[in-house]
């Protein structure tokens, strides 16, 4: 049901057969993980918020490409708070090539192999929570982070996940000028981040997808 993919820029990527869907994009996962989740995400934020540190949600923790690269490009000390419904099977997150490619393999192993439900120091910068739930039923909390990646599958395969009602939750969770990016630009999409409450704008896609989200809690 799951397979290994090579994407476009040579890091590795899976596929769902049965909903006909990849993590990342078949252009390049690695590419596009760097631009959407960390340039226009992580990074815009603490570039914004020198020497403060943020706490990061993510929706679909996956192969573990957007933590990883979190770690890698941290400039901070960082909580990392991440949801998944359907954790990949361990004999195919050891063939993907994130932690080679970042040079970041040691941590890479280490954040797989940390439990879930419990929130695990990989090194003194970086510390992980994974969740094995569904987002839709998870309790986010109030006024809890800054920087939040909108990383679900499509709407078209899970509806629930891009809904007013669970942007509200997260708007919710989310501290003051929190950023949230996704890779998804539909149009039901930036109408119920706005309804929910967020200041959305356009930016301009990775290789193959011509636009990208970034949505702002301003206050
Ligand atoms: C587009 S993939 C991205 C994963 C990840 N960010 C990565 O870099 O590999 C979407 C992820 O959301 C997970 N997912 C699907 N439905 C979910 C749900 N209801 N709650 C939490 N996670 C879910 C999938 O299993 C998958 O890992």
């Amino acid at each position: 049901m799951i397979s290994l993919i090579e994407t476009k820029d040579g890091s590795f990527s899976l596929k769902r057969s049965d909903l006909n869907e990849s993590y990342h994009s078949e252009y390049g996962a690695l590419s596009e993980t760097k631009l959407v989740f960390i340039d226009y995400g992580f990074l815009y934020w603490c570039n914004n918020n020198p020497n403060a540190n943020p706490n990061v949600l993510e929706i679909g923790f996956g192969s573990g490409l957007n933590a990883i690269a979190t770690m890698k490009f941290n400039p901070a000390k960082v909580y990392y708070e991440t949801i998944e419904l359907y954790p990949v099977p361990v004999e195919l997150i050891q063939k993907l090539n994130y932690g080679k490619l970042l040079s970041m393999e040691k941590e890479f192993e280490t954040m797989h192999l940390s439990p879930w439900e419990e929130t695990v120091e990989i090194d003194n910068t970086f510390s992980i929570s994974k969740h094995h739930t569904a987002a839709q039923n998870y309790d986010f909390g109030n006024e809890r982070f800054d920087v939040v990646y909108l990383d679900a599958f499509s709407p078209d395969n899970e509806p629930e996940l891009w809904t007013i009602d669970f942007f509200k939750k997260i708007y919710q969770s989310c501290r003051a000028n929190a950023v949230l990016t996704t890779y998804c630009c539909k149009g039901i999409v930036k109408r119920a981040l706005k309804e929910a409450g967020f200041q959305i704008e356009k930016l301009p896609g990775p290789e193959g997808k011509r636009e990208v989200l970034r949505a702002i809690k301003r206050i």
